[in-house]
């Protein structure tokens, strides 16, 4: 054991139930409480006819006849973000990042383990009439962003045309395609237990949605460029989705084909690349920490080199190690772009904290410099912490960046539903150019999206809350997802 980084080691901690002590040490937030809201925020996404349980009640059904145009039924699923698009990239990514969190985290969800469940079906339910409406061939997207973004309007008032996107053999699509088998293989473990048949339902679309991506290999943002570019464009290519989408159906099948598929393909597939964000669009240091698992666990020699390359991407991130390479702001504040950054933010807590728990399953820890730094599970919860705390409201401005969380929060999110006054206070529609007058207004939301955590703070931790400001007051389900899972643990970790 080498030189030890004294920023992030005020304890020794080698268990988990002294990682959580540990965390436990300087409660300040309500945890329990964010949990809860970091779940409600999907129902201000839903698209579809909203169930009688809907709590955010503002919102209304929309979308209704998603599909239509192309005779197939695509009602349902996640808007991802201010506006009505439903896009299929990071809608599936979005709900791999929540089942993720409920396979970590979900038995100390408590309370909150049927919502979050729920949240999951909102999604599986349209994933798999995407992948299951025609052969060879997954729906990956309704509407035009651009022709979307014409407008501003009410999700339930949307008159803009719901143009219906796929990728087939012809026009691949194998980054959106093993992104969608991976969200169905994590999503058929958690319903392993709740609704068995749901469950091989989901896992027999994840593999027939798998092989169509790996025989039909290319970008979607080939074939759909159009559409899919610059927002959600594949810029890292789709190597790391199939690489991705093989460790999830290995997790999630009896088939020892994805491990063989690993085997052979990973060095191939980017298992020795590093790469210092995970996103949406890049999953190599989401693979990596998944696959260690099965090294730390069960001693899996061939995947020793995804716990390498793990440890690459944690050394990246704490200060004075070899390896380090991350941004942070004065505040603390880990910083990737001035686009949506929190993403990057909940991403990594996640991916910390889980990385704690399997290392701490063998006593193991992550390794910087070939050995000459250590790092241990408890440091990693350290981190992680503070990340999450940030965000709920421990920086220099003082304030929440999730909605309706904490005494300030951002009052003027970016999002369509929650700026323009609910059909239910204003039954008649607000028309696509009527609708503008509230984007630029400089009113607090009529609506609160609860739970909502926005792109937030800038290299400098400055915060400009105007509605306008995509980069900084947008929402997204993906900023989210991995939330759930961070929060759920400290939850936890503050219960005696
Ligand atoms: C395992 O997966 C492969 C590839 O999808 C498939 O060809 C094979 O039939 C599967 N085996 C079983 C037992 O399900
Ligand atoms: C934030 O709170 C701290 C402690 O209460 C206070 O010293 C500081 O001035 C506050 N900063 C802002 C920007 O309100």
């Amino acid at each position: 054991m080498g030189t030890r980084v004294a920023l992030f080691f005020l304890f020794a901690c080698l268990s988990m139930a002294c990682a959580r002590r540990h965390a436990s040490a300087a409660v300040g937030f309500n945890y329990a409480d964010a949990l809860e809201k970091s779940i409600l925020f999907f129902e201000g996404q839903r698209s579809g006819k909203l169930p009688p349980g809907q709590r955010l009640s503002w919102r209304g059904d929309s979308g209704m006849s998603d599909g239509a145009s192309n005779h197939v039924d695509l009602v349902g699923g996640y808007y991802d973000a201010g506006d009505n698009v439903k896009f299929g990239l990071p809608m599936a990514f979005t709900t791999t990042m929540l089942s993720w969190s409920i396979l970590e985290f979900g038995d100390l969800m408590q309370a909150q383990l049927e919502d979050a469940i729920a949240a999951v079906r909102w999604s599986t339910d349209y994933l798999i009439k995407a992948a299951t409406a025609a052969p060879d061939t997954l729906f990956v997207q309704v509407a035009d962003p651009n022709v979307d973004h014409r407008c501003w309007e009410r999700p339930e008032d949307m008159d803009t045309p719901r143009s219906v996107y796929k990728v087939t053999s012809q026009s691949p699509g194998s980054d959106v395609a093993a992104e969608t088998a991976a969200a169905l293989a994590a999503a058929s473990i958690v319903f392993r237990a709740v609704d068995p048949a749901y469950s091989k339902k989901l896992i027999q679309t994840a593999m027939m949605v798998f092989d169509f991506a790996d025989r039909h290999r290319g970008s979607y943002s080939d074939s759909l460029s159009s559409v899919v570019c610059p927002f959600y464009c594949s810029y890292s290519g789709y190597h790391d989705e199939l690489l991705w989408g093989a460790s999830w159906l290995q997790m999630a099948s009896e088939n020892t084909s994805y491990m063989s598929y690993i085997n052979s393909n990973g060095h191939t597939l980017g298992a020795e690349e590093d790469d210092f964000s995970f996103s949406w669009d890049d999953k190599r240091v989401g693979t990596k920490v998944l696959l260690s698992r099965g090294f730390l666990q069960n001693r899996v020699e061939a995947l020793q080199v995804y716990k390498i390359h793990a440890d690459n991407y944690i050394c990246s991130l704490i200060p004075g190690t070899p390896g380090f390479q991350a941004q942070y702001t004065p505040g603390g504040l880990l910083y990737r772009g001035s686009e949506s950054n929190l993403q990057y933010v909940t991403s990594t807590a996640f991916i910390l904290l889980t990385y704690a728990k399997y290392l701490d399953s063998n006593g193991g820890s992550a390794l910087c410099g070939g050995g000459a730094t250590t790092i241990t599970a408890g440091d990693l919860v350290s981190l992680a912490k503070k990340q999450v705390d940030y965000i709920l409201g421990k920086n220099p401005a003082n304030m929440s960046y999730m909605v309706g969380f904490g005494e300030r929060y951002p009052q003027q999110v970016h999002h369509r539903g929650s700026s323009l006054p609910s059909v239910r206070a204003h039954p008649s529609p607000v028309p696509c150019n009527e609708g503008f007058r509230y984007l630029y207004s400089s009113s607090p939301n009529p609506n609160l999206l609860v739970g909502a955590v926005v792109g937030g703070p800038d290299n400098r931790d400055g915060f400009a809350d105007y509605r306008n400001n995509y980069q900084q007051t947008e929402p997204a389900t993906y900023i989210n997802a991995p939330l759930v899972g961070a929060l759920a643990y400290f939850a936890a970790a503050g219960k005696p």
